[in-house]
């Protein structure tokens, strides 16, 4: 038979977003509420695993935590067990230290562990658990490009985010007559620029998945000046390319993605006369209160997740589908990226209402 569970892990990996922290109340408070469990919180993602930075969690601990963004357990984008650097050097020679993981997480006495995390985590999640560790996916991601799930936590409120600076962008753009450049993120997919441009009135949008004619944008904005709209709202994601383009912006000194948005403003200028201004949204798309949306959907896949560790069906993740609460493999959430349907629904839409999407 197997093992009673008595106490579980949950870490938060990856790049933190608003809604973790709802996503770790839930569970804690449902793991000892519910289920009698004990609940470890393992700081910043399999770091603290390799670390043995884990504490135990109380309800104390949770209190008052639903509307707060980041994450209590602290996160890192640059763990990954099966390619550990010792420190923060870079030339540090990589090793294999997932087998640490599985040892202090038994030495822990896991019986199962709650993985919030996007694709990059999850991908080593799925890793581990063939290893043998029990495990439960949670999705997160402000990019929204998991599969298996409609959407992951993070994601509504960088999207109300982006939105609330566009309508803030469109009084000073009116007034002054300007083009207004957003940067937003979405590193292979537009979820973020289409959603909050359809949402806030962007003139042209520009993502990953369709590569775009930087004329066509320029014939909308002068369409529009012509018509006696001398200003204009463009969202680009961070992932978006000019048609024959090969490579997406990066900056060059820290090989990081961005940039594209002044590289467009400066195209947009010349090619159209009119003042182009620049804004990156950047980390902003990251940080503050989770929207309702966001700690519901945390709240629901947290008890959710749960309950699949009750049953025992590890290497799985709790997905949220058409408005209900499901399982699905963490396989099959990593095996594709979710992307923006060039010939869907959302893109279509926002061509019917006269956006253009550089095409
Ligand atoms: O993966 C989510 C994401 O928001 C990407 O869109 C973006 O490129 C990245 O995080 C930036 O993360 P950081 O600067 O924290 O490494």
């Amino acid at each position: 038979m197997a093992k009673k569970i008595k106490r579980i892990g949950v870490l938060t990996g990856g790049g933190d977003c608003p809604g973790l922290n709802a996503a770790v109340r839930a569970i804690v408070k449902a793991g000892i509420g519910i289920y009698n469990w004990e609940v470890y919180g393992v700081e910043t993602g399999f770091e603290g695993l390799i670390k043995k930075r884990l504490r135990q969690l109380t309800l104390e601990d949770v209190r008052g935590i639903v509307n707060k963004g980041g994450t209590i357990l602290g996160a890192t984008r640059r763990l990954n067990p099966f390619q550990y650097r010792e420190g923060s050097a870079q030339q540090a020679k990589a090793q294999d230290r997932s087998h640490v993981v599985l040892q202090h997480a038994s030495e822990a006495g896991f019986d199962a562990l709650a993985v919030v995390g996007g694709d990059g985590t999850l991908t080593i999640a799925e890793r581990l658990w063939r290893l043998g560790l029990p495990l439960v996916a949670i999705p997160k991601t402000i990019d929204n490009d998991l599969s298996g799930t409609d959407v992951a936590i993070g994601f509504n409120t960088a999207v109300t985010t982006a939105m609330e600076a566009l309508d803030k962008l469109h009084s000073t753009a009116e007034s002054h007559h300007r083009v207004m450049v957003v940067e937003v993120m979405g590193n292979k997919a537009g979820w973020i620029a289409l959603e909050s441009g359809l949402a806030g009135g962007a003139d042209v949008i520009l993502i990953p998945e369709i590569p775009f004619s930087i004329r066509k944008a320029c014939d909308k904005i002068l369409a529009r000046r012509e018509h006696g709209r001398p200003f204009s709202i463009v969202v680009v994601s961070e992932g978006a390319r000019a048609e024959g383009a090969e490579q997406v912006y990066r900056d060059a000194t820290r090989q990081r993605l961005g940039g594209i948005g002044l590289a467009v403003a400066a195209e947009i200028e010349k090619a159209t006369g009119l003042e182009t201004r620049v804004l990156v949204l950047g980390h902003l798309q990251r940080g503050g209160s989770p929207t309702a949306f966001d700690r519901g959907l945390a709240s629901r896949l947290g008890v959710h997740a749960l309950k699949t560790i009750a049953k025992r069906e590890f290497g799985s993740m709790a997905a949220f589908c058409q408005g209900e609460v499901r399982t699905v493999r963490i396989r099959d959430a990593i095996a594709e990226l979710h992307t923006v349907d060039p010939d869907g629904d959302l893109a279509a839409t926002a061509e019917a209402l006269g956006v253009s999407l550089g095409r």
